[in-house]
């Protein structure tokens, strides 16, 4: 593929099809958005304004590296704070699917609904890849426009045209253009993170004490397993809890489960053969998380499992 004249072709498309209006996208760190961003500040410098949401189910600092990579690139991004409307959506719901819906209604609703409107866009980026309208069309994801799936027709109820830029690109198209844009490494060859974030990796109630714990399972996980060259890994916070001991003493703590996945595009999966050592090393770490007794590592492949918890 040839990556300049994509660049090339996409900027001047975008120009033209905006013209001189405001241009409202929300950027999450992960590569289709990051790729859109960039090629929409090329084509249209500040008449695109991005924002990042935090919404609190975020990886540790990543708020702030994200605004960091792009200020480094001469892209301002806006983080907007929205954690505590987050929070209370998801406050008292288990059931898996409430969970999701109550992510995705905060964001699009509420959230992004506001800042669109606030923002005057006419127009909307959205990173939407080929595999993603694929995968919508065969009844797989559901996550594709997301709008209609909410009632919501964008151009009636708020006035605006979405845009997908990247809507003929798969995956590995998505990262060959994010490296000719100059993006670093570490976002073009980032691991998939879900758009619910940490919500999908708590199982039962998702509180900030919870998504701490996770959090912090995450942080080590990340670092233990970042050159293990699997496609996903991940720290998982049941819902249970088990006896132990720590100084002595008895105690009833809860259960991380580690996941670690070789797959090519996320619709099967097997667990990565890891070594007993580094097995060992991950479950020394995070049992030393507060609140945190044990440690598993998830064996099972998708199907039957999913790859999330939720
Ligand atoms: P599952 O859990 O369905 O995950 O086997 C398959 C792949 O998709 C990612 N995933 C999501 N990505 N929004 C996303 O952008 C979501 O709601 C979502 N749910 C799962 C997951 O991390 C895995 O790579």
């Amino acid at each position: 593929m040839d990556c300049e004249k994509f660049i090339e072709e996409q900027i001047a498309q975008i120009k033209e099809t905006v013209g001189q209006e405001k241009v409202i996208n929300a950027l999450s760190g992960g590569v289709d958005s990051s790729v859109v961003t960039v090629l929409g500040h090329r084509a249209l410098g500040d008449q695109l304004r991005t924002v990042f949401v935090d919404d609190a189910l975020m990886r540790e600092s990543e708020p702030e590296q994200v605004v960091k990579i792009f200020a480094d690139m001469g892209i301002t991004v806006d983080l907007v704070d929205a954690q505590e409307e987050f929070l209370s959506a998801l406050s008292g719901l288990t059931d898996p699917e409430e969970k999701r819906n109550a992510v995705t209604e905060t964001f699009y609703s509420k959230v992004f609904g506001r800042l669109v409107k606030e923002s005057g866009a006419k127009f909307l980026f959205q990173g939407t890849i080929l595999t993603d309208i694929e995968e919508t069309v065969a009844g797989i994801k559901r996550q594709h426009n997301i709008l209609a799936q909410l009632g919501i027709d964008p151009e009636a109820e708020y006035g605006y045209t979405v845009l997908e830029p990247l809507k003929t690109l798969r995956k590995d198209g998505v990262r060959q253009v994010a490296k000719a844009l100059g993006l670093p490494e570490e976002v073009a060859q980032r691991i998939p993170f879900p758009g619910p974030g940490l919500a999908t990796r708590i199982v039962g109630q998702v509180t900030p004490e919870r998504l701490e714990t996770v959090r912090k399972a995450t942080v080590i996980v990340e670092e233990e397993l970042s050159d293990s060259g699997a496609f996903q890994y991940m720290a998982v916070l049941l819902n249970d809890k088990a006896t132990g001991i720590r100084d002595n003493k008895r105690e009833f703590a809860q259960i991380i489960v580690v996941r670690c996945i070789e797959s090519v595009d996320a619709r099967t999966a097997t667990a990565t053969q890891l070594s007993w050592e580094k097995l060992n090393c991950i479950c020394e770490r995070i049992t030393q998380i507060k609140g945190i007794n044990r440690c598993l590592y998830d064996l099972t492949p998708k199907p039957p499992a999913t790859v999330e918890y939720i």
